[in-house]
């Protein structure tokens, strides 16, 4: 290849050059839940007492909430990975929409802010590059809880009903079980008068964290992370020191990681229950996976084909769909991956066969047959998970990739290449 040809190849945007083919060894640290840790800060909004979050991750997504919060009133600094937040003087209760649109979860400000303060206008988050994310499941069960709620405008606004300043607590049975409406409706729940249910909640690992930092704020929160949850309200909440979950994705794509690139690695800290069926499915692809206490180390053998399927907690994370499926194409035989929770996802096939992947789409189901060999390519993750997929699949390939999609991939990985060099691989950053 000439220079000049390969000077045409890289790309000015900001990317990843990863050389592939490099085993890795040692053991991979895993950050707190950026997905847990997103939610537990907008929880400080139900306190004007001091909240302290431990184990809370360096990501944009993290910066942009708290500016969010910052908006509003709310003090923060952030040290190590110790997040103080203080919201003893909220100045007002509507974020503006250059900042909640960035973000979808700010909308998770509303919960809160209408328990607290009676009161909150939020811009209406829209639809993101994996599917349209309604949020209808909050919003009826705001009004359940007797909040006035207007949808005009783009702006959701809502307020309490009647004179009595809190929200009334109410029977609340789910169309779907929606991470988001869960948190929503738990968090505007603990403050309102009397005894609530949700059921059909979400049964995610991030709600339970959710319900643990409530309960040590003062909430009477039971049954977090099972199909029916009971939120006693309580008049007010207080501070708390708090530490955030391990983040079951990072770690799902750290094992991943060893996986696709054949090699023994040792993951944590994680809860290893929050992987179950992520560890199944690599099981039954040939890994041998030893599980000690708060540690999980991979030893990867010939990886076959699986079938994996996407479906709420405790079943296969769609998160982790797009990372596992790096894996199959590079494993024996064939899989079937079936994507269930979003209409969108699965940008990331037409990229993988640019790196010479065999995949057959079919609406949200790929069909793959897995390859001896993927080669280097330039390519890009559309979303954060798909960025994540690219990284992986650039790990076990021929050759040099550039991966952009890093404004995505920085939303959920802290240090990414940094940590995968320090057992092995050669990745460098361009920051443009
Ligand atoms: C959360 C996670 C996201 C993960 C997802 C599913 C955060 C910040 N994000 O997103 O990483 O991919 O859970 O595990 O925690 N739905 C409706 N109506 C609603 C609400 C949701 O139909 O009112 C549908 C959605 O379109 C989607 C499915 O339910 O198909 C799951 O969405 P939901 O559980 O709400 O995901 P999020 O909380 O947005």
């Amino acid at each position: 290849m000439s220079i000049a040809a390969k000077v045409s190849t890289r790309t000015k945007k900001p990317h990843l050059e990863i050389q592939g083919g490099f085993q890795l060894s040692g053991d991979l640290k895993v950050s707190g839940a950026k997905n847990s840790a997103l939610v537990l800060i907008t929880a400080a909004l139900l306190t004007e007492e001091q909240v302290c979050l431990s184990n809370v991750p360096e990501l944009t997504d993290i910066k942009a909430i708290t500016d969010v919060l910052g908006t509003m009133g709310v003090k923060s600094s952030y040290q190590g990975d110790v997040l103080q937040l203080q919201a003893d003087q909220i100045c007002h209760s509507d974020p503006p929409y250059e900042l909640v649109n960035g973000l979808r979860a700010s909308f998770f400000c509303i919960g809160p802010l209408l328990g607290r303060l009676g009161k909150a206008k939020i811009p209406l988050p829209g639809g993101c590059r994996i599917g349209a994310r309604p949020v209808v499941e909050h919003i009826r069960g705001l009004k359940a809880l007797g909040a006035l709620v207007n949808v005009e405008h783009g702006v959701v606004t809502a307020s309490l009903r009647g004179t009595s300043g809190r929200l009334k607590a109410a029977p609340i049975v789910f169309d779907c079980p929606s991470v988001g409406a869960t948190e929503t409706v738990l968090m505007a729940a603990v403050l309102a008068e009397g005894t609530s249910t949700i059921e059909n909640a979400a049964q995610e690992p991030e709600v339970q964290d959710l319900a643990n930092m409530l309960n040590a704020m003062g909430a009477r929160v039971r049954g977090a992370g099972g199909p029916i949850i009971t939120i006693e309200g309580v008049e007010t909440l207080h501070g708390c020191n708090y530490s955030v979950i391990p983040d079951r994705i990072e770690a799902g794509t750290f094992l991943i990681a060893a996986a696709i690139t054949r090699s023994k690695i040792r993951v944590s800290p994680v809860i290893p229950d929050h992987l179950n069926a992520v560890l199944q499915k690599l099981r039954d692809a040939g890994c041998s996976i030893e599980i000690n206490k708060q540690a999980i180390t991979i030893t990867p053998g010939e990886i076959h084909g699986v079938d994996i399927t996407t479906q709420p907690f405790p079943g296969f994370p769609t998160d982790l769909q797009a990372p596992f499926m790096a894996l199959l194409v590079t494993a024996k035989g064939t899989s079937v991956v079936t994507e269930k929770i979003y209409e969108n996802r699965m940008q990331h096939v037409a990229e993988m066969q640019r790196m010479g992947a065999s995949i057959r789409l079919q609406g949200n189901t790929a069909v793959i047959e897995g390859v001896p060999q993927l080669s280097a390519a330039p390519v890009r993750g559309g979303d954060l998970r798909a960025a994540a997929a690219m990284v992986l699949a650039s790990l076990a390939a021929k050759g040099t990739s550039l991966v952009e999609g890093l404004d995505h991939l920085d939303r959920g990985y802290a240090f990414l290449e940094t940590k995968l060099n320090g057992a092995g691989s050669h990745i460098i950053r361009y920051q443009n």
